[in-house]
């Protein structure tokens, strides 16, 4: 199936899952399944921004809030702009304007729209007092910390500046580009998940909890909106001018017009000059520029009449598609790509475009030489899109089929049911998936043994120095120098680090593994439950199902795994190595009973800890922590805020509410 058309299924679904919650009180399938299919799908949608529907299940949770940060009012609601994708849409809007103001004269601000994170600043007295995020554009998080390490928004202004003694700013916070590259390169080397765009990497960093993380990232904020009781002007580009002048940075590819004929200019003029900015846009605004005609044009619900952004169109390129190249991954997956003539595409020049799956291929129907068009829209893969048909002749080159066997060890691929992907199955002699789980092993997240990177341990599989995770423990400073004296120093830091990576804790040493389906989250969950390596590998299907949280794609895939007489032999030599394949003393002391048998929902924003922070709680006390109320439900962990639909419930069911202090309490 295509991912198009599982994202069409997934909505489809919750659609229905939701009917049947909360309409029907009949819920068929359980919270965490629900969870899962919601899951799958915000992450397909976020790899197809195309796709995007703002009727889509995942937009009733589409704000940006989160619980690790304050949740604070705006003090005027943070609106949005409405979209225009051609000039007959742009017209329009511009004859509204006209019809509105009653033929009187008016200017248009066009100004970039720039493609980031939204953000709103207070300063008082010359001080910057609080930063928060759009959030639903009623209240959003208060992540003035963060904010603080952006270099480019004053902390104070400057002092002869005549501001307002207390006024509101907006803008947009940034990746630029060569930040947001160097960032992915360095995930990449740490096998970290890639972020697709600046503005996932922005508001990735935005909502870290880290603010030192936040200042390494350098991110960047042009700000475009003043809002105040008194204001330095009557006209919105005149303002901007003087927020300038007070320290913001303001873009300078701001312009006012006067007739529709240099909107069009400003528009063509930075579709094509854009690709040479420092940061992503996605379009224009386009702003009525008088201060009392905005007033007077006033606003829809969700967005001023006086203002509108035009959407610039992904940017297209045709070009030959050469050949069809396949990469098998760490766990056996194979990728087709696409490998064509070299092609320039929103400044970068694109040689490569995956076809994600056999699917997604077949339905393209290519064919070797054919004229293809890709596209890079907000994302920085870029994709084919359809093949170019007026190019097509009757000595059309021979389709692309894809392959039956694993281009790198000859085995026959394999489909699992339910799956998109084929698979290499030989787990133990096709070379990527070996490698590949020896560089997840000493991943950072997992035994982190930095001084091994890819290259290394291609060298030192290449050199048949290892073939699995266990022979790194073997490996002893002669082997890896070779005798080289020039070498001796790295070598003899390599042997320290896979020496030191002993003192690991299971959980991370179980993630490391690399069983499939078992994630960092899912490690820590089965480490907690099961507390060692042994009792885990003895657990049957219905143990693991028991396991608040594991499915049975995860379940089966922990049996299948121990199962496998070469794991079980990898295990012993691990053991004997002295890695950690039981939890530490001190974490099995701080686990307990206490909340055994109790079903608990955690509701709304706290103060002591995480969510995150609550659930593991609840968990290491032997509880059951699940997303919906029911009568099931032992207690509610309330915070703040606790939505009005959840308390009503909570009261129907006559289910007590608990507070956190009170919570603390119970697993002291
Ligand atoms: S003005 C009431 N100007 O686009 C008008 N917004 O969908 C407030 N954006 O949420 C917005 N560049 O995050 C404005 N030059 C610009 C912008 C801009 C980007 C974003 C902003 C807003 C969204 C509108």
């Amino acid at each position: 199936m295509t991912e198009q058309l599982r994202i069409q299924e997934l909505r489809q679904q919750l659609h229905q899952h939701n009917y049947n919650y909360y309409v029907l009180n009949a819920p068929v399938i359980t919270d965490q399944e629900f969870d899962a299919l919601m899951r799958e799908l915000q992450d397909l949608e976020a790899l197809h921004p195309e796709l995007f529907d703002p009727n889509s299940p995942t937009q009733r949770v589409g704000s940006d809030l989160s619980n690790e940060f304050e949740t604070v009012r705006h003090q005027r609601p943070m609106l949005s702009l409405a979209n225009t994708y051609n000039q007959e849409e742009v017209r329009a809007f511009y004859e509204r304007v006209r019809e509105g103001l009653q033929g009187e004269a008016f200017e248009i601000c066009c100004e970039l729209k720039f493609d980031g994170l939204s953000i709103s600043l207070l300063y008082e007295d010359g001080r910057l007092q609080r930063a928060v995020t759009r959030g639903d554009g009623e209240k959003g998080d208060d992540v003035t910390a963060n904010v603080r390490t952006i270099r480019t928004i004053p902390l104070q202004l400057q002092p002869d500046g005549g501001w307002p003694r207390s006024f509101e700013i907006r803008g947009e916070i940034l990746m630029p580009w060569t930040s947001f590259e160097a960032l992915n390169r360095e995930r990449e080397a740490r096998e970290e998940p890639l972020f697709a765009n600046p503005r996932n990497a922005a508001s990735g960093t935005l909502k870290s909890k880290q603010a030192s993380v936040v200042a390494e990232r350098k991110l960047d904020a042009y700000l475009y909106y003043l809002l105040g009781d008194e204001l330095p002007a009557d006209g919105h580009y005149e303002n901007m001018q003087a927020a300038r002048a007070w320290g913001f940075k303001i873009s300078n590819a701001m312009q006012k017009v006067h007739t529709l004929d240099e909107v069009f200019d400003f528009i063509n003029y930075w579709d094509v000059e854009r690709k040479n900015l420092p940061v992503a846009t996605d379009g224009i605004v386009l702003k009525v520029n008088d201060l009392r005609q905005q007033r007077a044009l006033g606003m829809t619900a969700k967005s001023p009449r006086w203002a509108i952004a035009y959407k610039f169109q992904a940017e297209q390129q045709s070009t030959v598609l050469r050949e069809v190249t396949y990469q098998v991954g760490r766990t056996g997956a194979v990728t087709p790509v696409a490998n064509m003539d070299p092609v320039q595409l929103s400044g970068t020049i694109v040689r490569r475009a995956t076809l994600h799956n056999a699917d997604f291929m077949a339905q393209l129907d290519l064919h070797v030489g054919d004229h293809v068009l890709v596209e890079k829209g907000g994302e920085i893969i870029p994709k084919i899109v359809s093949v170019d048909e007026k190019f097509i002749t009757p000595d059309r080159g021979p389709r692309v089929e894809f392959i039956q066997r694993c281009p790198e060890c000859g085995a026959e691929l394999v489909r699992f049911e339910g799956e998109a992907a084929w698979y290499c199955p030989n787990e133990a002699g096709c070379p990527p998936q070996i490698k590949g789980r020896i560089e997840h092993f000493v991943s950072r997240r997992a035994m982190n043994i930095d001084t091994l990177g890819p290259e290394t341990i291609d060298d030192f599989y290449a050199r048949g120095l290892i073939h699995n995770i266990a022979d790194l423990y073997d490996l002893t400073v002669d082997q890896i120098s070779g005798f080289n004296d020039n070498r001796i120093r790295s070598a003899r830091k390599t042997i320290q680090a896979i020496a030191d990576s002993r003192q690991v804790p299971f959980e991370r040493v179980l993630f490391a593994l690399g069983i499939r389906f078992v994630g960092e989250t899912v490690a820590k969950t089965l480490a907690r439950r099961f507390h060692d390596i042994d009792t885990l590998s003895r657990a049957t299907l219905d143990d693991l199902l028991q396991v608040n949280t594991i499915g049975q794609a995860i379940a089966e895939s922990v049996i299948r795994w121990f199962a496998d007489m070469d794991n079980i032999f990898l295990v012993e030599r691990l053991r004997a190595h002295g890695l950690q394949l039981q939890l530490s003393e001190h974490t099995l002391a701080a686990q307990t009973d206490r909340l055994a048998g109790k079903t608990i929902v955690i509701s709304g924003v706290f103060a002591q800890h995480s969510r995150d922070e609550y659930k593991a709680l609840i968990e290491q006390h032997g509880g059951k922590n699940t997303g919906s109320i029911s009568a099931k439900t032992s207690f509610i962990l309330a915070g703040d805020n606790m939505g009005p639909a959840k308390l009503e419930k909570a009261q129907k069911l006559g289910i007590p509410i608990v507070g956190e202090d009170e919570f603390l309490q119970m697993i002291q």
